[in-house]
């Protein structure tokens, strides 16, 4: 018997900082790529009818054949993949890691998002991150001589790269699918907001897996990551999910929500000329180095980065600091790219707090 009840929990555990989320009422709240705009109210009025029918007294449909077939329709699954659905596309990592990490582990590039390093230790299976150039691009070298030393059973690149935004060169990404021993997730949260896709390519490697995830695109509350692979990888990875993990009302609004894919693609319209905007006006604020982005957030440097991370908060505005985080992040911070007057109050702001 552990002398206090957590001495049994695991060191490795112990050790972690849970994922915390910041306080935001009432701040414009531009620290975690959600899509800033509501849905029509004709559309939340239809969901509504469609929750009131749905028969909460009855488990979940399983296996989800249904949503699947949408799924893969309106995502251009390639013909003969099938896929695996998760709680969100963190649930899809963690069975990833579950299943796959063994002995090799995990390897991913970074800086990257930090729940692959979280989700490995979770999930017993050791962790190897690679660093990326100065430029954020891929070390290919370093990377391939990680995996050839390392032979991970899982390796994840993110396309694109979150919080870095750049999406790597898909000539060096294709090397490192071949070179993998084992399972490469390729995670493409970011897709929506993206100028490039593996979807297509799936069919080339078998050792593919393309996540997506129904929550940047704006259905971020109802937890829907995809994973799209060859039918024996995603066989075996179905064995780790939990039964019932797609709960009834994330189908019902996600089957219809799909069925009105375009009024989130069309959002995610809106979203991309803002980031061209808004990138614009970062880069002509003196003092301020803005990266280009395809994804739905942009990440710039300016020095003391902890400092105008606290002035925005003092002035409404809740961005993210990843300022000590990583070598290669000194002094930068993220903003995700919000409706217009979001990103003019955020641009106010930084300007205010950097003449402060
Ligand atoms: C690269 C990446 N993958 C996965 C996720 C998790 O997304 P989900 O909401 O589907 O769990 C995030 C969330 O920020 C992310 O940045």
């Amino acid at each position: 018997m552990p002398k206090k009840p957590e001495d049994a929990i695991r060191p490795e555990i112990r050790a972690l900082n849970g994922y915390t989320v910041p306080h935001s009422d009432g701040m414009v709240k531009l620290d975690a790529m959600e899509n800033p705009y509501v849905l029509p109210a004709e559309l939340r009025a239809r969901l509504g009818r469609l929750v009131e029918q749905a028969a909460l007294n009855r488990y979940p449909d399983l296996p989800a054949a249904a949503l699947k077939g949408d799924l893969k329709r309106v995502l251009q699954v390639p013909d003969g993949m099938e896929l695996v659905l998760g709680n969100g596309s963190d649930e899809l990592i963690q069975m990833v890691c579950m299943a796959a990490g063994g002995q090799g582990g995990v390897l991913s590039v970074e800086p990257t998002f930090v729940m692959f390093r979280m989700i490995a230790t979770f999930a017993g299976t050791r962790y190897v991150g690679v660093d990326l150039r100065d430029d954020f691009s891929l070390d290919i070298e370093r990377t391939l001589a990680a995996i050839e030393r390392e032979r991970p059973g899982v390796v994840i690149i993110t396309y694109p790269n979150n919080p870095t935004g750049n999406l790597f060169d898909a000539g060096l990404v294709e090397r490192i699918v071949e070179a993998a021993p084992g399972i490469v997730l390729l995670d493409e949260a970011y897709h929506a907001f993206a100028s490039d896709s593996f979807m297509s390519r799936l069919p080339r490697h078998p050792n593919l897996l393309v996540m997506r995830t129904l929550s940047k695109l704006g259905l971020a509350g109802i937890r829907l990551g995809v994973l799209a692979g060859h039918a024996a990888v995603i066989q075996e990875l179905g064995k780790v999910r939990l039964p019932y993990n797609i709960n009834t009302l994330t189908q019902v609004v996600a089957r219809e929500m799909l069925q009105h894919i375009n009024v989130l693609t069309e959002q995610a319209g809106t979203i991309k000329l803002e980031r061209s905007r808004l990138l614009e006006a970062l880069r002509g604020i003196p003092g301020v180095t803005a990266y280009p982005s395809d994804a739905n957030f942009i990440l710039f440097r300016t020095s003391q980065a902890e400092r105008v991370f606290d002035g925005l908060k003092q002035r409404g505005v809740l961005i993210r600091s990843l300022h000590g985080s990583h070598r290669l992040l000194a002094d930068c911070l993220r903003v995700t790219v919000g409706t217009p007057d979001e990103n003019a109050a955020f641009l106010s702001a930084l300007k205010q707090t950097l003449a402060a």
